[in-house]
């Protein structure tokens, strides 16, 4: 624990030396350099016989989410998927942040020097005032610091780590030592390209795409490419999905929101991308979709009543389900699981069948798995490692 925590600052400060090159240089360096240091035949494969562990925004249950140690401290606690967002700044750089706004999670209410940057902008048709990324150019954002969304979460971090590109995220992800996917969103893309002009009159999408490509991945789901650099694309907004099907093969998952809010882009309602004619016609864009977890079994009064038919549907299309979001606070634990995070898990893996799930607690999630394996189906996975390996060679 000790021995992580000075690592994890001795890589913290390279981060902030390196961060202070890039707001001056237009040729990025980045912060861990590609290639690899560990060469991918040499790496532990992708676990793919278990529903999968996608770290939601990095493991933001310790770390401030989406910073460089927020995904490495994920990758040490057994993720398979490091999971981000991904938005433009004013100059056109793809990063890393959850929302359009940096008022929850940054300190840019003390930089007097943007105090003016303040605005209201319609965002899914609701006006939302605050501190917009996509007003920031990505030397300026470099000058603020991460914060701890959750005040009931360790504050010790905040001030100390800066936002991250998406190529730095990716790097993070491929300078693993085992083999560990990236889960990457493209959030928001009704609102970034309204306001975030390409000179060569490219979108969110395709620039989105163009950096996965630079990078290496470009496989379809469990293909040899894939499982080398394993990755899913995430958004709520179903025409991008269908948008890039035509660029990349990549797995992508439709992304459903509570059932009170309607698409982004296509204006579409829960109860329309839920029905049995539209599963038909995204099951031929989509791998899979990524529903809130309160959807599919809804609680009242803290308690789940019956779980709906949206796991049986999605499955009878072939369609996986990765649900969205674990959280171990009790907060956030509905009263049929007794203030367990296990009991959660073991719910939606074993009665819900779920194919993935995301969890601000990578560590959590990763030892329920690692204690419940039946070693009958370890066994199987080594072995399909050796044989994959074997064909490989
Ligand atoms: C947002 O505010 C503007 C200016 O006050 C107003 O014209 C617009 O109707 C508002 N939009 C919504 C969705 O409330
Ligand atoms: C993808 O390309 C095919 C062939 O060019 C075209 O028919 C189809 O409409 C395209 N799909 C999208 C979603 O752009
Ligand atoms: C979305 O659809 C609803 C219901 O048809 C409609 O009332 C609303 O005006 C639409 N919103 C937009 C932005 O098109």
């Amino acid at each position: 624990m000790r021995r992580n925590m000075a690592l994890i600052s001795c890589v913290l400060f390279t981060v902030m030396l390196t961060s202070a090159v890039v707001s001056v240089s237009a040729g990025r360096p980045l912060t861990y350099p590609l290639p690899s240091s560990v060469p991918l035949g040499e790496k532990q494969v992708l676990q793919t016989f278990r529903a999968y562990n996608v770290a939601h925004r990095g493991s933001n249950g310790e770390f401030p989410e989406e910073t460089a140690p927020a995904y490495m401290r994920a990758i040490d606690e057994g993720a398979d998927f490091i999971e981000t967002d991904i938005q433009a700044t004013k100059d056109g750089i793809l990063v890393c942040n959850h929302d359009v706004t940096l008022d929850d999670t940054t300190d840019v209410a003390d930089h007097k020097e943007f105090a003016d940057r303040r605005t209201t902008y319609e965002v899914q048709w609701v006006n939302t005032t605050g501190w917009f990324v996509v007003d920031f150019t990505l030397a300026e954002l470099k000058t603020l610091r991460a914060k701890q969304r959750y005040d009931f979460r360790d504050q010790q971090y905040n001030g100390k780590f800066q936002l991250i590109t998406f190529e730095e995220y990716i790097s993070i992800a491929l300078d693993a030592k085992r083999t560990v996917g990236i889960y990457p969103e493209i959030k928001n893309p009704v609102f970034v390209n309204k306001h975030v002009k390409w000179s060569d009159g490219k979108k969110l999408e395709d620039r989105f795409v163009e950096t996965l490509q630079k990078f290496g991945y470009t496989g379809s789901y469990l293909s040899e490419d894939w499982l080398k650099r394993p990755a899913f694309i995430q958004s709520f907004a179903p025409s991008s999905l269908v948008y890039i099907s035509n660029q990349t093969k990549l797995p992508k998952i439709f992304l459903i929101d509570d059932v009170t809010i309607r698409t982004e882009d296509t204006n579409q309602t829960y109860d329309v991308i839920t029905s049995d004619s539209y599963f038909n016609y995204i099951k031929d864009y989509v791998m899979g979709i990524g529903p809130w977890k309160d959807t599919v079994v809804p609680p009242l009064e803290n308690y789940l009543q019956r779980a709906t038919d949206l796991i049986a549907k999605a499955h009878a299309l072939g369609l996986q389900v990765h649900p969205y979001t674990f959280r171990n606070e009790n907060s956030f634990l509905h009263f049929d699981f007794h203030q367990d995070p296990y009991v959660e898990y073991d719910f939606w893996i074993n009665k819900m069948g779920v194919d993935g799930l995301f969890t601000d607690f990578t560590g959590s999630l990763h030892r329920y798995q690692e204690w419940t394996s039946s070693s009958e189906k370890q066994t199987l996975q080594k072995i399909a490692s050796m044989v994959s390996s074997f064909k490989r060679g």
